[in-house]
């Protein structure tokens, strides 16, 4: 159980779980198109025992006990992604009835649990019709993503708590396209820097595309990690400004103050499409909410290999079951710095939980949360005007390129059978929230 009451939190703050249309769905029928997440998955080497998301956790059928089991949780609200492919399966054009329909049942289901649903557009999921259209390295993406977000506006909109465009666009961009581990798989400065700024620009259209649209409570969803320096000298302070750029700066510059870091735009500038500049009024349209997820922090050190940056070195905390080091303290630095440094919009925790070896009971995990939750605490009581809390994730699900061997689930899930099985940890949100809903 949690030591502290959700009062603590004050009377509008949000307590919430968090899925991605990938990780969770299945179902891939009924008309829906394929993603890049498909073929990349099916690609041997890619991703950890060759798993892909074709059955994952048969939400697409599931998803009435899903919804019960976030009402019964006590959760106020689900933060859950359309899936492009399933509404526009070419990423153009034609829409796909079956899908519409998916998501009509699922927002209603919600509605009638009262529990609030909050949208991500984009959770990486990305019509593979599109990527052969060079995906997120063709600007045109930016007007295919609008009319994707005025579809979503115009079916669901009026049913939706918030919205967000783009799921972790480091993610998108730089993983995805610099380092290679997420789909499409590109290994390609060129390809990288182009994506790191059509996936703002993008952004910034689909919030045209929302507003025109008449839906409300609209934001983006930014991963931000802690960076710190692996020591004290001057070069490794150098290379934890130049993580620190490459990660949060980039996103939250260019989101909240239009302009990128110089420190970047001097490495990139050969490789950015040309006249990025003129595009920056749109990347940095005004939102109503920030939504953050944080894991954990990275540690810098000066590059001693010929054109990396940067390097980093593995830290000696306690580590989850994915290998990422536990940090509280880094989630309170973030929240008080991005209010102090780029908003003063309401801050959501988006996402925020940990990968632990199967098993039902969890005391880890629970400690996680709590020492999470309190570094939420401690922000606000610095100021951090922060509204909600989305635990990552309801259930155990497709964990990218780490397959199903990650779990992050309050809820275990048995692959075989489909059965759910609360966890010890969704057992202490459901004491934390029992009742006050
Ligand atoms: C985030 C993703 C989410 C999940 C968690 C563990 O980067 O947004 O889909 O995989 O990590």
């Amino acid at each position: 159980m949690f030591s502290f009451d959700r009062r603590d939190f004050g009377s509008d703050f949000t307590f919430g779980v968090a899925t991605a249309a990938y990780q969770i769905e299945g179902g891939q029928r009924d008309g829906r198109g394929t993603s890049i997440w498909d073929t990349f998955s099916a690609t041997p080497g890619n991703v950890h025992n060759g798993d892909t998301g074709l059955n994952a956790c048969n939400h697409y059928e599931l998803w009435p006990q899903d919804l019960d089991l976030i009402r019964d949780g006590g959760f106020d609200a689900y933060r859950f992604s359309f899936s492009w492919p399933r509404l526009i399966p070419e990423g153009t054009g034609a829409t796909n009835q079956a899908g519409i329909d998916f998501y009509d049942r699922l927002i209603d289901g919600m509605l009638e649990r009262g529990i609030r649903p909050f949208a991500t557009l984009y959770h990486w999921d990305l019509p593979s019709a599109l990527q052969d259209r060079g995906g997120w390295m063709n600007r045109d993406i930016a007007n295919w993503f609008a009319d994707y977000a005025t579809l979503v506006a115009n079916k669901f909109g009026d049913r939706l708590e918030a919205t967000a465009t783009i799921n972790e666009p480091w993610c998108v961009a730089f993983l995805s396209h610099f380092l290679g581990v997420h789909a499409p798989g590109y290994r390609d400065l060129r390809a990288a820097a182009r994506a790191m700024h059509h996936v703002l620009f993008a952004h910034g259209t689909a919030i045209d595309a929302l507003r025109a649209a008449g839906t409300k409570n609209l934001g983006i969803v930014l991963n931000l990690e802690k960076s710190e320096p692996a020591s004290d000298s001057e070069a490794d302070l150098a290379a934890c400004d130049f993580g620190d750029a490459l990660f949060n700066r980039w996103y939250l510059g260019g989101v909240f103050k239009g302009e990128y870091p110089e420190i970047l735009t001097r490495w990139l500038e050969p490789y950015l499409p040309a006249n990025y500049h003129a595009d920056m009024e749109v990347v940095s349209r005004p939102l109503d909410w920030l939504g953050i997820n944080y894991y954990t922090r990275s540690l810098y050190k000066a590059s001693t290999q010929p054109g990396r940056p940067v390097e980093q070195v593995k830290g000696d905390l306690e580590r989850t079951d994915i290998g990422w080091e536990i940090y509280p303290k880094g989630l309170s630095d973030l929240l008080v710095r991005v209010s102090t440094d780029y908003t003063k919009k309401p801050i959501f925790i988006t996402e925020n939980g940990m990968a632990e070896v199967e098993g039902d009971d969890d005391p880890r995990r629970v400690a996680y949360y709590e020492d999470h939750l309190k570094a939420v605490l401690a922000a606000k009581a610095q100021g951090a005007d922060v509204r909600g809390y989305f635990a990552w994730s309801l259930l155990d699900n497709y964990e990218w390129a780490e397959g199903y061997n990650k779990r992050f689930g309050l809820v275990h899930v048995d692959y075989q059978t489909q059965k759910r099985t609360p966890k010890a940890s969704y057992r202490s949100f459901q004491g934390l929230l029992h009742n006050t809903r």
